[in-house]
């Protein structure tokens, strides 16, 4: 499984290169504004940043709602680096975009997911990553991570080519089940990758090893 940070902050995503797992990013129009980009020159400028930082794939998102505006939007943004992966909403436009993006050799992540329905419909237009939304579902009391199972098992049986990429990823324990789950990529902010570090035993363990070695050595 690839791990993808989701977030628009720099910082975030040079420590999670750093530590030398990053795959790829994730960004919305919440993660954009959260770090204070807007206007079109500073948003492509902020992704060519970002795609330059990364050798994988940034995702970044249209704001557009009508096939038009998707596909214009997406081919701009396409042409910020190779790197770039449009990423569309799964509305009737988008899904009609997202054919239109694979026949013209542009990557495309098919975003807000919530039914294996809409998982088919994206595998079907050709999709290249499909971002199903765990926590959301979690949050309305739908289990989330049955979904990923769910699209993971359908796509098995049809030979769909498009990757799971599990999205609204809370925390550590999530990246664990998506990965039992069968998704191909988990995106997640840094401290969900962080917590994966985590174990009191580890912590325990380290520090009798250093004082025995001390207490030999002394
Ligand atoms: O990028 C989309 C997704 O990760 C959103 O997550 O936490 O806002 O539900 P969240």
């Amino acid at each position: 499984m690839r791990f993808f940070i989701d977030t628009a902050n720099i910082d975030q995503i040079l420590e999670a290169k750093d530590l030398g797992i990053l795959d790829g990013v994730t960004t919305n129009p919440s993660l954009m504004a959260k770090e204070g980009i807007s206007g079109e020159a500073n948003v492509k400028a902020h992704y060519a940043k970002i795609c330059k930082l990364v050798e994988g794939d940034v995702s970044a998102e249209v704001i557009s709602t009508n096939f038009e505006g998707i596909v214009a939007e997406g081919v701009e943004l396409s042409k910020i680096a190779p790197n770039i992966v449009v990423k569309v909403p799964m509305i009737k436009d988008g899904v009609k975009a997202i054919r239109y993006f694979a026949d013209h050799d542009i990557k495309t992540n098919c975003t807000l997911i919530f039914s294996a329905g809409q998982a088919i419909l994206a595998a079907k237009a050709g999709a290249t990553y499909l971002s199903p939304f765990i926590g959301r579902l979690d949050d309305t009391s739908w289990d989330g991570m049955q979904l990923i199972t769910d699209i993971a098992e359908i796509y098995a049986i049809q030979g769909y080519e498009t990757e799971i990429l599990a999205a609204s990823i809370r925390n550590s324990l999530h990246i664990v089940e998506a990965a039992k789950a069968g998704a191909d990529i988990v995106t997640c902010g840094l401290s969900a990758i962080l917590g994966l570090l985590k174990h009191p035993l580890t912590d325990i363990g380290l520090a009798q090893f250093l004082a025995d070695h001390a207490k030999a050595n002394s």
